[in-house]
């Protein structure tokens, strides 16, 4: 029988459960995907950590999870095992990656047909599967903040799944990127582009060394205090200042926050558009996904501690 992963309880990572399911059925514009890779992101332990939404009913389906717990797993790669009816251009044995998508933490997952993009031929199944959510994410922030070739940017938390897309993606722009990250992850940044820089006191006295000429953008993949003050310090115009993580500072500062919550800019199109300008530079090696380390289904919350711990820069992903 196919798996699923799926969080049991509101909770910390021990709540996540493999049970099984039946294989779905493709149905309309759907197709079926046989899952090959499935990105881990913190979105994922954050949907069941409570810190969006919790919702207790008593509904329990077979397994005994309520129908209100969170589906996990928002991006993945594999191959196409059953199309629907109205589908057309897709077919059965198809290598595709597929975004957006939910419940990715499973052999199987069924999505729109609008959802696939073909996967590379020289493309790993890992790094097909764990590029698209933080490359969409780092595009649409580049976007926001209007980065191009004549920008001097700031990406805070240039090491992270989020900021190594972003510093890669800037410097495919023209862009001159001021990253910041721990000294252990600076070599690597220097090798995609990046001027590293360690976050802590004494930042915007770093950057402005890093950078004599200024600074004309920043991208906020971090979420700290610090990251949004130095922004502020050293970007003259905060529309060019751009977070994916939200705080009432951030709103009252009136720089642009995006995602999904209120008030934020969740930038559809923008990222939409963005997955196929991801697909290119992987394909030609302009961009580079790092894998850090890969999990079977029964591990994925060993891979959800490892995500919450803090883990060396690149992905984590889970391998049916
Ligand atoms: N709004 C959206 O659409 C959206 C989408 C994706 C993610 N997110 C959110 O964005 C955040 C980052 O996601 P991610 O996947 O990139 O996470 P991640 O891979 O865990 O990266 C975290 C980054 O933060 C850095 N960092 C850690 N402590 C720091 C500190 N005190 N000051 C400055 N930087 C620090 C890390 O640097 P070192 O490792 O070098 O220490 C690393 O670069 C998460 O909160 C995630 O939920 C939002």
């Amino acid at each position: 029988m196919p798996r699923i992963v799926r969080p049991t309880a509101y909770g910390t990572p021990d709540v996540l459960a493999v049970t099984e399911v039946p294989v779905p059925r493709a149905t309309g514009d759907g197709v079926v995907v046989e899952v090959r890779a499935a990105g881990v992101n913190p979105i994922d332990w954050k949907l069941y950590g409570g810190a969006f939404h919790v919702v207790d009913d008593d509904h329990k389906d077979a397994a005994g999870i309520a129908a209100s717990m969170p589906a996990i797993g928002l991006e993945c790669a594999g191959v196409v095992t059953e199309v629907g009816a109205e589908v057309t251009g897709v077919r059965v044995g198809d290598e595709v990656i597929v975004y957006p998508v939910t419940a990715a933490y499973a052999d199987y997952v069924t999505a729109p047909a609008t959802s696939l993009l073909a996967k590379p031929a020289g493309l790993g199944w890992a790094e097909a599967g764990s590029l698209m959510l933080t490359g969409t994410t780092a595009a649409h922030a580049l976007h926001a903040a209007g980065v191009g070739d004549s920008d001097t940017v700031l990406v805070h938390g240039g090491s992270g799944g989020v900021g190594l897309m972003g510093v890669q993606l800037a410097a495919a722009r023209g862009a001159k990127v001021i990253a910041t990250a721990a000294e252990s992850n600076h070599a690597l940044l220097r090798e995609l582009g990046a001027t590293p820089v360690v976050y802590g006191p004494g930042l915007a006295g770093r950057v402005r060394v890093a950078a004599p000429q200024g600074v004309s953008a920043a991208v906020d993949f971090a979420g700290t205090d610090e990251a949004l003050d130095v922004s502020l310090e050293l970007v003259a115009d905060r529309a060019r200042i751009a977070s994916i993580t939200g705080s009432p500072r951030r709103a009252a500062a009136g720089i642009k926050e995006l995602g999904y919550g209120p008030g934020q800019d969740a930038g559809t199109e923008v990222r939409k558009a963005a997955r196929h300008e991801l697909v290119r530079h992987a394909a030609s090696g302009t961009l580079r996904i790092l894998i850090d380390t890969t999990f079977s289904l029964a591990e994925a919350a060993k891979a959800h501690e490892a995500g919450l711990a803090g883990h060396a820069p690149g992905r984590l992903v889970l391998i049916p």
